[in-house]
């Protein structure tokens, strides 16, 4: 059985499609319930639905051999997992935003709010910024309106929470899109099955 974490939401039905597409299919998936685990004997897969931000956790820790995590908590992260495959779904950019004629004053320590802190952490690291983290839990954009902080880094879709908040991308810190990461010892176990997942993902991605 090759035991699959999916994102909850949208984005995670859409990922199921390519599964299914691949040949591991389940339809009781989409049902409309409450239940999280799914399991197709004859295809050899579980699926669980587990919130997005703690699909790492269960593929890291072994509950789950492979899982569908944004680049974003992979970067944010590092768990130890493989990475195998970039989906080229659920596609954002993570950004520094803000007011649009906001000026930095290299002279004072900049205020950055974000649910990221690694990921700003190291961004402004590699450019040798002085920064002052406030770290948050989501709606992010308040925070410059409010005088919390000087700027977010933050994801960016459509753009349009920043619009609505008078806020625009300032700078593009990198791309985000949904990867399949697998346990490092799962595998070891099941390698003949999560490359064959690979490579009928792979097929879907090209011909997406
Ligand atoms: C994410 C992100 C932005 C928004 C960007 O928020 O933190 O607020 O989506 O999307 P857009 O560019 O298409 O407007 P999410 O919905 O995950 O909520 P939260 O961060 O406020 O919890």
């Amino acid at each position: 059985m090759l035991n699959v974490a999916l994102p909850k939401g949208r984005l995670g039905e859409k990922v199921y499609g390519m599964f299914a597409r691949a040949g591991f299919e389940c339809p009781a998936v989409l049902e409309n319930s409450r239940k999280l685990i799914f399991d197709n004997e004859a295809a050899g897969v579980r699926y669980f639905w587990v919130k997005p931000s703690d699909v790492a956790i269960y593929v890291e820790r072994g509950a789950a051999d492979v899982g569908v995590a944004g680049k974003d908590i992979l970067l944010e992260y590092r768990p130890e997992v493989y990475e195998l495959l970039d989906l080229n779904v659920g596609k954002c950019r993570m950004a520094v935003a803000g007011p649009a004629d906001f000026q930095d004053r290299e002279d004072r320590t900049l205020r950055v709010a974000t649910k990221f802190s690694r990921i700003a952490r190291d961004y402004y690291a590699g450019k040798g910024r002085d920064i002052d983290i406030i770290h948050l839990n989501g709606s992010i954009e308040i925070a410059p309106i409010l005088g919390l902080s000087d700027v977010i880094v933050d994801i960016v879709e459509t753009g349009t929470t920043l619009k609505e908040n008078n806020l625009a991308v300032l700078e593009t810190i990198i791309p985000i899109s949904a990867r399949l990461i697998a346990n490092k010892s799962g595998f070891k176990f099941k390698t003949g099955p999560i490359q064959r997942l690979t490579e009928e993902l792979r097929k879907e991605v090209d011909r997406a």
